[in-house]
């Protein structure tokens, strides 16, 4: 038995896990010191009422005869794909029902996706990125090309037709730098993507964070978009479920490569591996997208808003340049002194007990900058503040 050796080109552990592993010994050395989370993306308001209701009535259903649901369809319930395609339609863009896949959230099928995706492809990723892009493609042994963000792009960077991509990756509003792609620009790697017969993997997880109302939430505002990307998208970071696993991914009926039909491979690929998510969560996440529900959950990004602001005016304040946070939940922020980014990690770890994540973490160009998060509560978020002002002042 041969082990899959490209396994062996991975760093050691995924960058969360060795975050999480280095908050561990900080703790065991530090018992009675209070530490703040800003590191992972994950959520801390909790679900709201609707989505909690529509779980209850759900699992009351299940405890019935005339009720109970066993398998579901492996690409979700219609009654949560018709909330989605009314969601995409209120942004002028029309999808058919079979279009809409429901997963368990937008890293797996991220994941799951290169199931379908020839291995010899090259794949052109941005740097700094999502580490979830690259591992997932180095797992498989796809060759891997880079795309420069930085500040002189202002985080977004654009396509190069010198440079030959097959699949490219694209997440706007960014993690983790923030920095949001407007139309235009969307329209330009549309063009390069259909010019160059390439595939974009388009991940709109933050799309609920844009507040501009002229940037674009989804790929496919963009004109012929249809032709080239497939969509993932979460309701981890939009209502809160990080725990609870929902998202969605919109693979149209128009993406035909080498005569085969991407949506009808991605049907294939889930009804084989996947069973679908289950009837409790899929309940909880049509309240979501209902009148009560969107109600809510925009009191909650309100709320990760204002630590947003509470965040980047301290930033302001000290003098420290950082990028995002307006559109997005994250704020990128460059490290002081010209510190690497685990150096300043460890600096705010040590001194201040406030955990970010190294921007090294996100690839090569990530190295001196640092991202927090505007998840926290609100009080921690405020406290955080104060000590990285303290450390800094
Ligand atoms: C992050 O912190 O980058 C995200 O929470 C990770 C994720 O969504 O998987």
């Amino acid at each position: 038995m041969i082990p899959n050796t490209n396994y062996n080109q991975l760093k050691d552990s995924y960058l969360f896990s060795e975050i999480a592993k280095r908050v561990a010994e900080y703790s065991n050395l530090n018992p009675e010191k209070e530490i703040i989370k800003m590191g992972i993306g994950d959520v801390t308001l909790p679900l709201c009422n609707a989505v909690v209701e529509a779980m209850k009535h759900a699992a009351e259903d299940l405890g019935k005869a005339e009720t109970f649901h066993g398998y579901g369809p492996e690409q979700g319930y219609d009654f949560l794909r018709e909330k989605i395609k009314d969601y995409y339609a209120e942004n002028n863009v029309e999808l058919d029902l079979n279009e809409i896949f429901i997963s368990d959230g937008a890293k797996s099928d991220l994941g799951n996706i290169l199931d379908i995706l020839g291995k010899d492809n090259t794949v052109l990723i941005p740097d700094p990125v999502y580490p979830v892009y690259v591992d997932t493609n180095i797992m498989d042994g796809r060759n891997i090309i880079y795309a420069d963000a930085n500040e002189s792009n202002g985080f977004l960077p654009m396509p190069d037709y010198s440079i030959k991509a097959d699949i490219i990756y694209i997440c706007s509003p960014n993690n983790p730098t923030g920095a949001v792609y407007n139309k235009e620009q969307l329209q330009k790697w549309v063009d390069y993507a259909i010019s160059n017969n390439s595939l974009i993997l388009f991940d709109s997880a933050y799309e609920a964070f844009v507040a501009d109302k002229s940037l674009p939430r989804s790929i496919f505002q963009i004109e012929d978009a249809k032709k080239c990307a497939i969509e993932f998208c979460s309701l981890s970071k939009t209502a809160g479920f990080t725990g609870v696993r929902c998202g969605y991914t919109v693979v149209p009926n128009g993406l035909v490569f080498s005569d085969m039909k991407l949506n009808k491979l991605w049907l294939r690929r889930q009804t084989t591996k996947f069973n679908g998510v289950s009837y409790i969560v899929q309940k909880g996440a049509e309240a979501v997208f209902s009148e009560e529900g969107r109600r809510q959950i925009a009191e909650n990004i309100m709320y990760y808003r204002e630590n947003a602001n509470i965040i980047t005016n301290t930033l302001s304040e000290i003098g420290i340049k950082f990028y995002g946070g307006i559109n997005s939940p994250y704020i990128w922020l460059k490290c002081p002194d010209n510190m690497g980014s685990w150096e300043f990690f460890d600096k705010l770890l040590y001194s201040a007990g406030v955990i970010g994540t190294p921007g090294a973490g996100f690839g090569k160009n990530g190295d001196k900058y640092f991202r927090l998060t505007a998840f926290s509560s609100r009080e921690n978020t405020q406290k955080a503040m104060l000590k990285l002002k303290n450390l800094i002042d």
